[in-house]
């Protein structure tokens, strides 16, 4: 059997392990959802009170954000999620997904020369620098032999 498929086979009996690399507003709730869905995740965060607040069940986001309370007193209560700052806990993982913060900058394409003096404003690239240094970090702590899964 391919790595590709043995992996496909233990994500079909939600045999994988998982992982997931920031617990803000899309990783949180990412994490919690394939928890809730059978899967055994760990969500790495290198804050660490948001790392003890998410273990003790506490929603660590403001506003509102329905339903999600339960699903995470359900799914840390289940065994299901647990929240880590260790990226060594990353060693077993089968899927490692990052939803870390890519902020982007503005660029004013006017040349200033724009009526209002603000400048027609265009989204410039985003900093993918956090992302590409969590790649390296990540590669650093899986083991020899381990399928090329990042995701
Ligand atoms: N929030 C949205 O509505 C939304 C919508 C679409 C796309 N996105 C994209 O999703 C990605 C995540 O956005 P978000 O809103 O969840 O960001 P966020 O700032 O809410 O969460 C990012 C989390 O990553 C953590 N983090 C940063 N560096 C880390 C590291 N080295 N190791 C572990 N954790 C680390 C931060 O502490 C934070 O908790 C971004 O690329 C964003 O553009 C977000």
């Amino acid at each position: 059997m391919t790595i590709l498929n043995d992996l496909k086979q233990k994500i079909n009996q939600r045999k994988a392990k998982l992982a997931v690399i920031g617990l803000g507003y899309v990783g949180l709730p990412v994490a919690a959802m394939l928890a809730d869905a059978g899967f055994d995740v760990i969500g790495v965060e290198i804050k660490t009170d948001r790392v003890e607040k998410i273990n003790a069940s506490i929603l660590p986001m403001e506003g509102h954000e329905p339903g999600m309370q339960e699903l995470l007193s359900k799914v840390i209560s289940g065994g299901k999620l647990s929240a880590t700052p260790l990226y060594d806990d990353l060693a077993d993982r089968d899927v490692i997904l990052i939803d870390v913060e890519t902020p982007v900058t503005f660029k004013d394409l006017s040349g200033g020369a724009a009526p209002n003096g603000g400048g027609q404003r265009s989204l410039n690239v985003c900093d993918i620098n956090a992302v590409a240094c969590k790649s390296g970090a990540i590669g650093s702590h899986r083991k020899h032999g381990q399928p090329g899964d990042l995701l």
